[in-house]
């Protein structure tokens, strides 16, 4: 079978040989450990200064080499024109871009060294798999190191509109760099239709069905909405309602409803808005008083650039404000976590809510919302409350949808579905579940990997 090769900014490497918890890292090594393969990457250290030689380590069939980042390239190239860059443009945030020239050839230098040391270790006759927006131009740099195999990249962020993508300086150049890709994933119909359109505007590209044309290359294009491995999530919800915490938490609630939230602490979440909503249901829908909690965890995130520590300082003072305002002895209305907790544990707090709130400003996908609706009792299940700007709203029409912004709306979502009768909130479950079965993880990568092989192929024949 053709070897895989992987490449992401992050490499999880397993600790005590387990893989590391979460949906993407155990789709990968699921993908490695199938075809056999290697996983290449930052290895999340940083280092006095930079080097072209991995650093490799073998578990089963997988071999993981990762590259530390110097403080410069960290700073510039991580933090710098990925973060500070790409994400908001793409994240169709202009006013959070903070461009600088430094950043952008810190990306081009560490593009350049991913693909050097990369290619010292392709044995040729591979699939070369290339995972989100640090690599856009990885494809196009390891072209320049002389390798042919098929190459595949995978944006699990949205794409950009157009208007908004030509505000990134140098966006010519980055789309180019994806046309040197054989295959380009995208999570929606949406980001696919945005790139074509940047594409067509920008060089004339001619689109004939799945495929675009331009600038002389031809690049298979396809939409693969990442999914979550809906047996696995159930069993360990199903199993969380023994553990010690999820009883200590049913006995603090009481008859009380709970209303979770989880996500990286990130502008693109829609915090403000959210905790803003939960003040509104307290204001509006008064009888909610003393009959709800609110859970926000908010794992800590890339804190060093400006946003995201204004954002974690904003959040305290909302918590403490909605508190202060509402609280009483024996109430508190909002919980408000700064820590990365567990999987296990964030999966049963999700069992034990009555409501997810899911509230994006924008998002590729959010797996988290997927995760929700898995971890639920059937026959008694909370209801979703997403976003209809995060990429799974495509897929789970059973949540109940709101725009983000519209902190009125959210808020007669959370009444709407804590007043829902039963009847309701399984046939909007069954929905749900029934589609993260058919668009499961391994559904997604199946797909990917088939349409890379038949690229292959395609080019076995011609040759
Ligand atoms: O959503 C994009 C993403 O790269 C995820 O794949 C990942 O979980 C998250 O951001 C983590 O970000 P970082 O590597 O910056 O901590």
């Amino acid at each position: 079978m053709t070897r895989l090769v992987v490449i992401s900014n992050r490499v999880s490497i397993p600790e005590s040989g387990k893989p590391q918890a979460g949906g993407l890292a155990v789709a990968i090594t699921g993908a490695l450990n199938e075809y056999g393969g290697l996983w290449f990457g930052w290895g999340g250290k940083v280092s006095q200064s930079s080097t072209s030689r991995p650093t490799t380590v073998q578990h089963d069939n997988i071999t993981y080499a990762t590259l530390p980042l110097s403080k410069e390239d960290y700073d510039d190239y991580y933090l710098g024109f990925s973060n500070e860059v790409v994400w908001p443009v793409f994240h169709f945030n202009l006013g959070a871009m903070d461009f600088r020239l430094n950043y952008a050839k810190a990306y081009q230098r560490v593009n350049e060294r991913f693909a050097s040391s990369l290619s010292t270790l392709l044995e040729g006759g591979e699939l070369i798999w290339v995972h989100d927006y640090h690599l856009l131009p990885l494809g196009k740099a390891l072209r320049g190191q002389g390798v042919s195999d098929p190459i595949g990249f995978f944006l699990h962020i949205p794409f950009p509109s157009y208007d908004l993508l030509r505000a990134l300086p140098g966006y010519r150049e980055l789309l180019d760099d994806l046309l040197h890709y054989n295959l380009l994933g995208f999570q929606t119909d949406n980001d696919l239709h945005a790139f074509r359109q940047a594409v067509i505007e920008t060089f004339d590209a001619v689109v004939f069905g799945d495929t675009i044309e331009c600038n002389g290359k031809q690049v298979r294009t396809g939409v693969y909405p990442v999914g979550i491995d809906v047996d696995e999530l159930a069993g360990e919800a199903e199993r969380s309602c023994a553990n010690e915490q999820a009883r200590q938490l049913k006995q603090d609630l009481g008859e009380r409803d709970l209303i979770i939230g989880a996500d990286r602490l990130d502008y693109s979440k829609g915090l403000v808005q959210r905790f803003n909503a939960f003040e509104a249901l307290l204001t509006h829908f008064k009888h909610r008083r003393q009959r709800t909690m609110f859970m926000q965890i908010a794992s800590p995130s890339r804190s060093a650039i400006p946003e995201y520590d204004e954002l974690r300082r904003q959040l305290e003072e909302m918590a403490g404000h909605i508190n202060g305002t509402y609280a009483d002895l024996d109430w508190v209305p909002v919980h408000y976590l700064n820590k990365t907790y567990p999987r296990e544990a964030l999966i049963g707090l999700f069992r034990s809510a009555r409501v997810g709130l899911v509230t994006p400003l924008r998002d590729g996908m959010n797996l988290v919302c997927k995760e929700f609706v898995a971890a639920q009792d059937p026959d008694d299940p909370g209801v979703l409350v997403l976003s209809e700007l995060a990429g799974a709203a495509h897929e789970l029409s059973g949540a109940l949808l709101v725009n983000p912004y519209d902190v009125h709306a959210i808020a007669s979502a959370i009444e709407q579905a804590l007043n829902m009768p039963l009847d309701e909130r399984r046939e909007r479950y069954q929905q749900m579940i029934g589609m993260l079965r058919r668009n499961s993880l391994f559904e997604w990568r199946r797909r990917f990997m088939e349409h890379l092989s038949q690229q292959q192929a395609d080019a076995q024949s011609s040759a």
